[in-house]
């Protein structure tokens, strides 16, 4: 079954991704990897480490001439800021942290042997794992992509599609919509200046998924619930909804509801309010989902804590942060979907290589999908 795991600490040596489970022969592109890890690192509001680290893979196993060989894929990204021996005790835990109750989970007084790893640092090899994912699924002309659809109270009323891939990543707030995004800076702006931190929302979209991917046969196999989880996993992730989500319990169901309509030869849905999943299956529509991102936790101003060691009440610790980094976590998140997706995937097709896969899905797609493309 296909797989990742990630190591590494904020300021150790180097990030890791290991990756089982990607089929054999499969042309692997590391720039196009790079070029992910790159969305990764820019975006409006970004501190300081973004400024230090330049991130690139380099791929230690599961490789022949570029091609996969179905052995663990092993993807390393050396961190620049490497001083995890040398950073400063964290005895005074900040809010919205990991730090406290990972101090009282592993009876540290240093919150830093926590945060060193809870970081989202770590979305960096999220990214590299799912990148290569991204890498598969395109052999299925699946696209992934996602943007950022609120910062604070500023939101972009907007529903996009692959032709505004570009203007995405050409945007510092990976939204394309200019006067929105000037009004997501100015949030920003005003967030920095009262030492305070902002968070948002962004809406991933993967087009030309095949039907049937998932399970309605048992609660851990059904697809909304495997890539609720992924995304609910990254750092400050707080709520996820897929298509009409917290609105449909609004909605009557003779209006919610995406009607199966006849078109030629083909089965086309009415609307897509379910966002692509019935019954934890992908049905053919565009699979759409969103995320909700909290505040950054780190405030320059910081809340009330109490210091670990003299058990006095104490301003909360203070690290080098982003104000907002939404733009980031749409880039993680599209990793986290792309993975979930690829995983679905190689579960319907099974296949040890790259072309047993794409037989296997040929076949299916003949017999059950084809109406659907
Ligand atoms: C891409 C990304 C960058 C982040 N950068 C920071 C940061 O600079 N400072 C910070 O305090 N939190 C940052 N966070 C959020 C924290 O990692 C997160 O709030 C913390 O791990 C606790 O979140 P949780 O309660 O959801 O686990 C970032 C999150 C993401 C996804």
């Amino acid at each position: 079954m296909l797989n990742f795991r990630t190591a590494g600490e904020s300021h150790g040596k180097a990030l890791i991704a290991l990756i089982e489970g990607i089929p054999a022969g499969l042309k692997l592109d590391l720039d196009q990897i790079n070029s992910e890890l790159a969305e990764r690192q820019k975006g409006y509001g970004r501190g300081g480490r973004m400024l230090i680290e330049k991130d690139r893979v380099e791929a230690l196993s599961g490789l022949r001439k570029g091609i996969t060989l179905g052995s663990p894929i092993t993807l390393m990204i050396p961190n620049k800021d490497e001083r995890i021996d040398t950073a400063p005790e964290v005895r005074v835990p900040r809010p919205g942290h990991a730090d406290l109750a990972g101090a009282l989970k592993y009876g540290t007084r240093d919150a830093r042997d926590i945060l060193e790893r809870a970081s989202a640092r770590e979305t960096a090899a999220r990214v590299a794992a799912g990148a290569v994912a991204r890498q598969l699924l395109s052999r299925f002309g699946i696209t992934v992509f996602g943007y950022v659809i609120s910062i604070g109270r500023v939101f972009c009323d907007c529903r996009l599609n692959v032709s505004d891939i570009p203007a995405i990543r050409a945007s510092d707030l990976s939204c394309p919509d200019k006067k929105a995004a000037k009004m997501m800076r100015a949030e920003i702006d005003a967030a920095a200046k009262r030492k305070d931190t902002v968070g948002g929302v962004f809406e991933l979209i993967a087009k030309n998924v095949p039907p049937g991917l998932g399970s309605h046969v048992q609660w851990d196999l059904k697809l909304d619930g495997k890539i609720a989880r992924s995304i609910l996993s990254i750092q400050a992730i707080k709520g996820v909804e897929f298509g009409a989500g917290f609105a449909s319990a609004l909605i009557p169901g003779s209006r919610l509801h995406d009607s199966i309509v006849k078109s030629g030869k083909r089965i086309v849905r009415g609307s897509n309010n379910c966002g692509g999943i019935e019954g934890g299956m992908s049905n053919g529509s565009d699979i759409v989902v969103r995320a909700a991102m909290k505040p950054i936790a780190t405030l320059y101003s910081p809340l009330k804590s109490v210091d670990l060691v003299t058990g006095k009440q104490s301003p909360a610790s203070v690290e080098r942060s982003d104000i907002c980094a939404v733009p980031a976590a749409c880039v993680v998140g599209e990793a986290a979907l792309s993975f979930e997706l690829a995983r679905a995937l190689l579960e319907k097709t099974g296949g040890d290589s790259i072309r047993e896969v794409e037989r296997n899905m040929n076949g299916y797609l003949k017999q059950a999908g084809a109406a659907f493309r």
